[in-house]
């Protein structure tokens, strides 16, 4: 099994660019399925999920999946299976991103149930209580979700909680539908965002995408399209809190500052000054890092793939702090590795409670998912000492060439088998 192996203490500096938002990729990939014609897709991170995500509309029925660069060109002319198979929904959950999309244009869908994850359950239950609500006949056979239906029907469908993927799959369903779907306490996260602008040019009509009421007005075909993924919000936080913990002077570049808006201002809350531009940002190391709460919410809310991150830095601060995490039941794995390394973390129900400021020491910590893998490499990087992190195929899912990036900030990370 390969691992990172980091020696701490190296102070960092120089510029990172920030790669395409796997969690856009992945529903702009599905939404291919919706048409006949090319999609050509630009700013694609290559990393294990969009990989899992091209094998499985190559098994849809893909003929071109050409990944040049960092772009992608899909075309599905006919549907050859509208299975999802369990050994590639099991490797990665957002497959249940095709239901929408199959069932719109192929009337038929079999999607293995994603089943759990190490941060909870994850139930898809508002997905398909949507596409019911737009006329599909779903049932659950043995781990599948058997969907069928003619040509679905507009509908108004309200989600009693926000979800993301929810949110993206029954946007791209009723984007061929007969008549006006409405959707209401959707999910306003820029992905959503980004995958409405691409069916949008893709001939959709579709109103409200960033606000918590979508409208879509179904039409009777797609087109193809060209589409630039915006950056990924998550990397680029991710790498300002390397920057807070153990930058000279790091600029993150091509990134979304405007998305970045509930870290930026927690992080000032900490008593951390970020300096911002169009599409870039720069962060020093800070010896004063002031304890903060934080809850984690939906979008435009602080996001729940910050928390393990967060969390590192609040191990830096002077005080306590109580961390509470308001979407996902068990999203703390992270914490027992922290303690390893010296932390002084007590978990009380959904909160944990960090007490800073505590000197890191390096010690084999294992990740558990990929943002808890994330939050072990920042802590490998302030660790005195040396850290080897185990299972970061974690982190290759959502982190694209992670030890070059920190390398090239002046690092000591390597991989080793
Ligand atoms: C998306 O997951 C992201 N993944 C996650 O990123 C992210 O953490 C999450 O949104 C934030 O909400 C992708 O976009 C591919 P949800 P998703 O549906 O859509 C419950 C990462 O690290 N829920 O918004 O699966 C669910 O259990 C990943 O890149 C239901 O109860 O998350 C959770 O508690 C991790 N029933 C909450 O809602 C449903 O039908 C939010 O889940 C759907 C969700």
């Amino acid at each position: 099994m390969e691992k990172l192996r980091i020696i701490g203490g190296k102070r960092l500096s120089g510029t990172i660019s920030i790669s395409g938002a796997k969690n856009a990729a992945l529903p702009a990939l599905a939404a291919c399925i919706l048409t006949d014609r090319e999609v050509k897709l630009a700013n694609v991170p290559s990393v294990w999920d969009i990989h899992t995500m091209l094998k499985l509309l190559f098994h849809v029925g893909a003929e071109r999946t050409i990944f040049q660069g960092n772009g992608v060109s899909i075309k599905i002319s006919g549907i050859e299976s509208s299975d999802a198979p369990y050994e590639l929904v099991k490797t990665m959950r957002a497959s249940i991103l095709v239901l929408g999309p199959m069932l719109a244009r192929n009337g038929h869908a079999r999607v293995s149930l994603p089943g759990g994850c190490a941060i909870g359950e994850r139930p898809v239950n508002l997905h398909i209580d949507g596409l019911r609500r737009l006329g599909a006949k779903i049932e659950i056979e043995h781990g599948y979700i058997e969907a069928s239906g003619d040509r679905l029907k507009g509908a108004e469908f309200t989600f009693e909680r926000r979800t993301v993927t929810g949110t993206e799959n029954l946007m791209m369903a009723a984007t061929l539908a007969d008549g006006v779907t409405r959707l209401v306490n959707c999910a306003m996260e820029p992905e959503v965002v980004d995958l409405a602008t691409l069916l949008i040019s893709m001939g959709a009509k579709i109103t409200g995408a960033g606000s918590n009421v979508i409208e879509i007005e179904g039409v009777t075909g797609l087109n193809g399209a060209v589409h630039e993924i915006i950056p990924d919000r998550i990397e680029a936080g991710t790498y300002i809190m390397a920057g807070v913990l153990a930058g000279d002077r790091i600029k993150i570049d091509r990134c979304n500052p405007s998305h970045l808006m509930a870290l930026l201002e927690k992080l000032e809350e900490n008593g951390i000054e970020v300096e911002s531009g169009e599409n870039f940002v720069v962060v020093s190391q800070k010896d004063e890092i002031r304890a903060k709460d934080l809850r984690t919410s939906t979008y435009p809310g602080f996001p729940t793939d910050m928390q393990a991150q967060y969390m590192t830095l609040m191990t830096q601060a002077e005080g306590e702090s109580i961390i509470t995490e308001t979407i996902f039941e068990r999203r703390f794995m992270h914490v027992g590795e922290l303690l390893r390394m010296g932390a002084d973390i007590a978990i009380d129900g959904h909160s944990a409670i960090v007490k800073g400021k505590t000197p890191l020491k390096g010690a084999q910590v294992m990740a558990t998912d990929l943002r808890a893998s994330a939050s072990l490499v920042l802590a490998g990087l302030i660790a005195e000492g040396e850290t080897v992190i185990d299972r970061i195929y974690h982190l290759h899912r959502g982190y694209e060439r992670i030890d070059e990036k920190l390398r090239g900030l002046g690092a000591s990370v390597e991989r080793v088998k």
